[in-house]
């Protein structure tokens, strides 16, 4: 589905990618003051699209904006960007739109967000497993927020690029948090464990998916706090998110993880998320 100038939708027009333009003035380029969704689709269909809407609310909430769509206003936008019925993701950004001077502090006056949503291809997933790095997480407090602001993720995640690794599991007081941007899940003593949903980390529609998924794959999953040196004696590490799905991380800090293969608990809960994907490409050519 690789287009030469992708469609893409900017504030109530469609047009080619290379010709989208924002202000300079507009917030979002300024002062990173925006939030933004990453929506998967197989079979030309958004995967979980109404729990990636009521985060992009709570989003929006916390940073004291409402949505500029309802719910059927963005599944009709997204609709004229997907493109076939390949895998591929929907990117949806709302900042706070162009304000007439730089200043802190949000317009007195009310002025227009700046929405852009594009679609692109998916990229191959590895599945043979991942390297990780654990690392300081020197984030904010409000990583519940979906924020464009990204810039501690961005050094988090160069720095496990630079060490050889994909992913840096980020740790606060000793306990595991998430990744610079993907949640995380580990097999402790058989049981699957994921830090529980608080403003330090990003409620990932992935890590939902795979809790409500596990019971059907005989997983014994649980949400508690993870101190970081039980990721030593983990069978199974876990990273996931909306376009890497859930990859195993079989090497954490130069030490192997496991046996140095994706293990078993993975094996069963990837073939329920992939059975979970191919009802949802189903479903999407009944319905043509
Ligand atoms: N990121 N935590 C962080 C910090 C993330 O950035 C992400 C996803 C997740 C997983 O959330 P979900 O399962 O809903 O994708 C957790 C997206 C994919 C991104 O920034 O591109």
């Amino acid at each position: 589905m690789t287009q030469k100038d992708p469609i893409i939708f900017l504030n109530g027009h469609y047009q080619g990618l290379s010709n989208a333009k924002i202000s300079v003035l507009d917030r979002g380029f300024l002062f990173g003051d925006g939030v933004y969704e990453v929506i998967p689709v197989y079979g030309g269909k958004p995967l979980r699209l109404i729990e990636h809407l009521r985060r992009l609310d709570q989003s929006l909430e916390g940073i004291r904006m409402v949505s500029p769509y309802t719910d059927s206003e963005w599944a009709d936008i997204f609709n004229r960007l997907i493109v076939g019925p390949e895998d591929q993701s929907i990117y949806l950004q709302v900042t706070r739109g162009v304000a007439a001077k730089r200043d802190h502090a949000i317009p007195a006056k009310q002025i227009s967000p700046t929405v852009f949503a594009m679609c692109t291809p998916i990229s191959p997933i590895p599945i043979m497993g991942i390297k990780a790095i654990t690392v300081d997480d020197i984030r904010w407090k409000r990583c519940d927020i979906k924020a464009i602001t990204l810039l501690a993720n961005v050094l988090l995640r160069q720095e496990a690029v630079d060490q050889g690794a994909v992913e840096a599991i980020l740790i606060k007081d000793d306990r595991v948090i998430e990744g610079a941007a993907s949640n995380i899940f580990a097999v402790i003593d058989g049981q699957l464990v994921t830090p529980p949903k608080s403003k330090e980390i990003l409620p990932g529609v992935t890590r939902d998916l795979i809790l409500e998924l596990a019971p059907q794959a005989q997983i014994d999953a649980i949400e508690r706090d993870m101190h970081v040196d039980e990721l030593a004696k983990a069978t199974e590490i876990w990273m996931t998110s909306s376009t890497r799905e859930i990859l195993a991380v079989i090497e954490l800090d130069g030490k192997q993880v496991g046996n140095g293969k994706p293990g078993p608990v993975w094996n069963r809960m990837t073939s329920a998320y992939q059975d979970y994907k191919q009802s949802l490409r189903d479903a999407a050519l009944l319905s043509r």
